[in-house]
């Protein structure tokens, strides 16, 4: 079983020409590659999740900047900067929650904008590039900081603790290490035995089994004890006070700290206030939305009706032509968050002012506005 902290979830190829993605739609049954380059095929693997997870969907956003722009035959600035703009919008559009993908889209946008009077189209483009590779590092800087101030919770609460976490926020949901398991990995590092020393209960996470799927691929094949539960045993699990802290992570937080994860996380959120167990929101500073007031203002992606009546099943398994509800994602209060870990420190209550002292702004929105 391949440790999948070894695994790149997403990177640029050798000649800077195609995006590599490890397609998820297929683990844990199998690890396959997969080379992206058009603006339909990275479209595709985005809302196909086949590259999934908030961070790791800003970084193929960010490569997707770059890639599209260096495959643009003008040398008519007027021209590159109109493409440009098409294609981020087009790009913007596979996935509406995680602000992410818009953040790194903006990000890359911003800097083109900056830079246009004064580089020639090839500068430009070689700019571009460095600046994709510098967002994907940096995810990875950032990822292990999260871990890092996660881990010093998993200290206080002392060896043989319980985690419980809610989809997938691990290393296939970023560069490297993840947000939510990345405490984890980091105990690891830092001579935690994982058999012993931590035990962490993975959410099944229905309709599209993030938790099943990848979460407890990333635990068990980095040598942790790892337990599946269909989403609707938390409580039981809690109750039996088998968990003494959960770590999710999340597609957006709002200035007040309400945040959007995983349809499902606000139930979990609500289960460990009644169990009195710590809950914390797993976030580098890029996924916090300044521009929002509250989680009302979070656009929730509503995804096809198959996903919950057919998927995974060998036929389909609810009556013809009933209603179903599918939305991918939650909004959980802010009054349910104990702490939001960031690369920058844990934000506690009152949360807008917490960000504000780390140096957290409203940044310029060219798509997602
Ligand atoms: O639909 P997904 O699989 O992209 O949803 C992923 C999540 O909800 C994650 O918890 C979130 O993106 C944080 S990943 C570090």
């Amino acid at each position: 079983m391949e440790n999948a902290l070894n695994m790149d979830t997403v990177r640029l190829s050798e000649d800077k020409k195609s995006i590599v993605i490890v397609d998820q739609t297929l683990l844990p049954n199998e690890c396959k590659y997969l080379s992206i380059r058009t603006a339909g095929e990275i479209w595709e693997a985005i809302y196909m999740l086949r590259v999934r997870g908030a961070p790791a969907i800003g970084v193929t956003g960010g490569f997707a900047y770059y890639l599209l722009a260096d495959q643009l035959q003008t040398e008519d600035k007027a021209e590159f900067v109109k493409e440009c703009i098409k294609n981020m919008e087009y790009i913007n559009s596979s996935r509406p929650t995680a602000v992410n993908l818009s953040w790194a889209l903006n990000r890359m946008h911003s800097l083109m904008l900056s830079r246009i009077e004064q580089l020639s189209i090839p500068e430009m483009k070689r700019l571009l590039l460095e600046e994709s590779e510098a967002i994907r590092q940096e995810d990875i800087q950032i990822c292990r900081s999260i871990g890092e101030h996660g881990f010093r919770l998993l200290e206080q609460l002392g060896k043989g603790v319980g985690i419980m976490t809610h989809c997938n926020a691990g290393s296939l949901a970023t560069s490297k290490y993840g947000t939510a398991l990345s405490p984890m990995y980091i105990a690891l590092e830092h001579g935690w035995d994982g058999k012993k020393d931590m035990h962490v209960y993975c959410d099944e996470t229905r309709p599209l089994l993030q938790g099943a799927r990848l979460s407890a691929y990333e635990m068990q094949s980095a040598g942790i004890d790892t337990y599946v539960q269909c989403d609707n045993m938390a409580s039981y699990t809690m109750k039996n006070k088998k968990v003494g802290i959960i770590f999710v992570g999340c597609d957006r937080v709002a200035a007040n700290g309400d945040f959007a994860n995983k349809i499902g996380t606000s139930g979990v959120a609500i289960l460990a206030r009644h169990y009195g167990i710590p809950f914390y929101v797993c976030a580098p500073s890029s996924t916090i939305d300044m521009t929002l007031h509250s989680g009302d203002e979070i656009r929730i992606e509503q995804r096809k009706p198959e996903e919950v009546t057919e998927m995974w099943y060998e036929k389909r398994m609810a009556p013809e032509g009933v209603g179903v509800v599918n939305p991918a994602f939650d909004v959980t209060d802010h009054s349910l968050v104990t702490g939001i870990i960031t690369e920058k420190g844990i934000a506690t209550a009152p949360f807008k002012e917490a960000f504000e002292k780390m140096g957290i702004l409203p940044v310029t929105k060219y798509v997602d506005k």
